[in-house]
């Protein structure tokens, strides 16, 4: 976990939507905050308390560094993380972390192709941003459920880059992966963000199209559902290089609480497979990666996530 916490200060609220509230953060001593790059996401410190830790994507121009723009929706099962943030008001302070990104725009592509579901438009905007002021050549298809729940629309309807796809609107308008997608062309990188079901579905179409693994990027909100957590699997035993301990991880445990537990200063943030950031090297043992954040490369140079995946191997070294 980050312990390097930023102070801001909210210099800006609106509510976009009966649930979405787009809050701008300025530094409390405005200075000017850090560097980020399209994609990247803060830890945010809901109500000052520790443990209360959310992710939010960087939705403003990447090239603003006066301020951070995030636009939070309020959850119907909020845990007490959206509705935090939804009572923030203008002048109220927040610790964030750093940002810090693991959904980057190809370096290699000609093209963008993002693919935005309901909030998971925002790290996407970011990249809009970003490729607009770049000149390149992108197209963002934002689809939502009507125009009334989707916060950035009126924001968006007249960038020629960018289509506004709702489930309550005309036919012709409907999101439609045949064409909208299409078939994969060497040199465009398709970015994926937004709820759970909406990703499957666009990354399945993807794929069923011929869309090679590397040229989808993706971000889910939601944590993945078979994490290790659930898992009813057998007991195996986690081994540390650097200290030499070892931890046995149970049915139904997952590794990164038990090296917790056990005091061990592993890295982590969300604990819910969707940050990256308890990412170690496997050094010994078979790997069972249940997370949605790795790529087969990396997984392949020994990655692994300790919050979502488990062995296969009686033991499992880790770099740690
Ligand atoms: S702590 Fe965020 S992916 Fe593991």
């Amino acid at each position: 976990m980050s312990n390097e916490w930023l102070d801001t200060v909210v210099d800006a609220r609106h509510e976009a939507t009966s649930r979405i509230v787009v809050l701008d953060l300025v530094g409390s001593d405005a200075v000017e905050l850090p560097e980020f790059a399209a994609g990247a996401h803060v830890d945010v410190l809901v109500d000052g308390v520790a443990g209360l830790v959310r992710q939010y994507s960087l939705c403003g121009p990447p090239h603003d560094r006066t301020r951070y723009r995030l636009a939070v929706l309020a959850e119907t099962a909020s845990r007490g993380g959206s509705l935090g943030m939804h009572r923030l008001r203008k002048g109220d302070r927040l610790r964030i972390s750093r940002p810090r990104n693991r959904f980057k725009l190809s370096d290699e592509a000609r093209r963008h192709l993002l693919v935005a579901g309901g909030i998971g438009v925002t790290p996407l905007l970011a990249m809009a941003h970003a490729l607009e002021a770049g000149g390149a050549h992108y197209e963002l298809h934002y689809c939502a459920r009507s125009r009334a729940d989707s916060a950035f629309a009126e924001e968006l309807e007249h960038n020629p880059h960018v289509r506004l796809h709702f489930d309550d609107g005309p036919d012709d308008q409907r999101f439609d992966a045949a064409t909208d997608i299409g078939r994969p062309d060497p040199g465009t990188a398709l970015y994926v963000c937004g709820p759970g079901g909406f990703m499957d579905f666009v990354i399945s179409r993807a794929h069923e199209a011929g869309w090679p693994p590397e040229a989808i990027h993706k971000e889910r909100f939601t944590p993945v559902q078979d994490t290790a957590a659930h898992a009813a699997d057998g007991t195996f035993t986690v081994r540390l290089a650097k200290s030499g301990g070892e931890y046995e991880i149970k049915e139904g445990e997952n590794i990164l609480d038990v090296l917790l537990a056990g005091g061990v200063d592993a890295p982590y943030s969300c604990q819910q497979g969707i940050c990256g950031e308890c990412v170690v090297r496997v050094l010994a043992g078979e790997p069972d990666h249940r997370d949605d954040i790795l790529t087969d490369r990396e997984r392949a140079d020994g990655l692994f996530t300790t919050c979502s995946s488990r062995a296969h191997s009686p033991v499992l070294e880790l770099d740690l």
